[in-house]
């Protein structure tokens, strides 16, 4: 399996023709670059923009869906409408969206439910805020987003999922996870894992750090802590450094 990279464009950039700067950049970086899955998270308005025909190599991803097909539902888009604009994965339960606009573990698994069912491909993420952590109760708050957020997803859906270790305290502070730390989270990821569904779906889970990701300290989650890609925020807005992280995972 390609290690996956995602650049998660959050609010931002403020101008279509920001968006389109910056999409071509990376287009243009990307040309020799072939090991690796790269997928931009874009505002849903610039969606169009990085459209998948000129995208190539470039795969596109939503920050956020959902969870009904259709109707009287202002301000949202549907898994539907994502896949119907070149969306092959969508991020959800991204920390900023359980902090800022409230969402629980149970909306982040009718999101995921509904995205699976029109094979959108769900970048579930999970991770304890800074007071969590001093308090000592990573443990169970990675276990009760993973048993929550899975809740109902059985052991074929689970294979669409790509689960990101993002710790609120390491997102956008510049104080990533040390690889010693990031390597403990994921092992434990992968044994709550086991322990839901089944050692070998464990074993094959893909599983993506997120927090304060840099071209320094990229490679080591991959290389030392057993994280099969990336997730971007920061860092893919700046498209020189985005790339050197690119290339750094694909040499
Ligand atoms: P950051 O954000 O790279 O700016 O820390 C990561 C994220 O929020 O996904």
């Amino acid at each position: 399996m390609k290690p996956l990279i995602v650049a998660n464009w959050k609010c931002n950039p403020q101008t279509l023709k920001g968006a389109k700067l910056l999409f071509n950049s990376i287009k243009r970086g990307m040309k020799k670059i072939r090991n690796v899955e790269v997928v931009i998270c874009p505002p849903f308005v610039y969606l169009l923009t990085s459209d998948k025909r000129q995208a190539t190599k470039i795969k596109l991803g939503g920050q956020n869906c959902f969870w009904k097909g259709k109707g009287p539902f202002t301000g949202e888009v549907s898994p539907k409408q994502l896949l119907n604009f070149g969306c092959k994965y969508v991020i959800l339960g991204h920390s900023e969206r359980r902090i800022y606009f409230d969402e629980t573990d149970e909306m982040i698994n009718k999101k995921i439910k509904a995205a699976i069912s029109v094979k959108l491909n769900p970048i579930f993420c999970i991770g304890e805020t800074k007071e969590e952590r001093e308090k000592g109760q990573t443990q169970s708050i990675l276990k009760s987003q993973i048993e929550k957020g899975l809740k109902k997803v059985s052991k074929k859906e689970i294979e669409k999922i790509t689960i990101a270790y993002e710790p609120a305290w390491a997102i956008g502070t510049g104080k990533p996870c040390d690889t010693e730390e990031a390597q403990k989270m994921s092992l434990l990821i992968r044994k709550m894992m086991a322990r839901k569904y089944s050692l070998s779906i464990a074993k094959k889970l893909r599983m993506i750090y997120g927090g304060s990701v840099n071209s320094k300290n990229a490679r080591d989650y991959i290389k030392e802590a057993d994280f099969q890609g990336l997730l971007i925020g920061g860092a893919s807005l700046d498209p020189k450094e985005f790339i050197k992280i690119v290339k750094t995972i694909s040499a």
